[in-house]
């Protein structure tokens, strides 16, 4: 897969050339280009934004930088992805379905008050597909950060970047719908903690059970709307008496 990143402060996305990322990256599973968008201005200030038409406070990213930047950069069948906290909620099926789908995302970043409008509108109606996306209710600086989520999200999907595919499997927000059951290791004792005898025991069956069992209250206590949107028939009568 290939993906660009396009930015004012490329230095926010040195963390992609670490960890597994970074591997990847080096492996050439990951083609990751970042690039400075003031490339293409043509001014000698190398200016990105405007005062905003109709008034009001902060600055709005200029179109016509922005149109010169991903006409060199999209290519045909590429996906643009806009952060902003007006976007689509960015969840694990949608990390899943741009990792099995998509050969190249464009991640547009933009600070300020946000990218004047008719950059999305261009590029859709030129029919380029284009994915406004929120990583949660709050109010970021710039879509850096959300463009960080979204490369670590999607790269650890793809074949071969993650060494023990099995770890992908059992994971929050994987295809049980709920959060991860408490996870162990040694010391068995610890301070005056033990780890639950079950996980000692060797009993595979019981252990399955137990960590079903723990998913279910957490998920329950920290994420009812989890609970509420499983498929009819995702719990059984031992599940729901949990
Ligand atoms: N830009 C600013 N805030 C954001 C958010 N919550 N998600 C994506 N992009 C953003």
């Amino acid at each position: 897969m290939r993906i660009d990143v396009l930015t004012i402060f490329p230095a926010y996305l040195a963390p992609l050339e670490l960890s597994l990322v970074g591997k990847a990256h080096e492996a050439g599973l990951l083609d990751l280009r970042v690039h400075d968008l003031r490339e293409w201005t043509q001014d000698r200030h190398r200016t990105v934004d405007d005062t905003p038409f109709g008034g009001g406070a902060g600055m709005v990213m200029r179109p016509d930088v922005w149109g010169r930047a991903l006409d060199d950069v999209l290519t045909p069948g590429a996906h643009l992805l806009l952060p902003t906290p007006s976007g689509d909620v960015f969840t694990q099926a949608t990390a899943h379905a741009w990792a099995d789908e998509e050969s190249h995302l464009v991640i547009a970043c933009g600070r300020y008050e946000g990218i004047d409008a008719r950059v999305a509108e261009h590029y859709r109606a030129a029919g380029v597909r284009v994915s406004e996306y929120s990583i949660g209710d709050y109010v970021l600086n710039g879509g850096e950060v959300a463009a960080l989520v979204v490369v670590e999200a999607v790269a650890r999907l793809l074949p071969g970047v993650v060494g023990n595919p099995a770890s992908l499997v059992e994971e929050s927000h994987g295809e049980a719908g709920l959060l991860e059951y408490p996870v162990y290791t040694k010391p068995p004792q610890w301070r005056d903690l033990d780890v639950p005898d079950v996980l000692l025991s060797g009993h595979h069956a019981r252990i399955a059970r137990w960590r079903r069992d723990e998913a279910l209250r957490r998920t329950a206590a920290r994420r009812p709307d989890l609970i509420a949107a499983l498929a009819a028939g995702a719990l059984d009568a031992h599940d729901r008496a949990v």
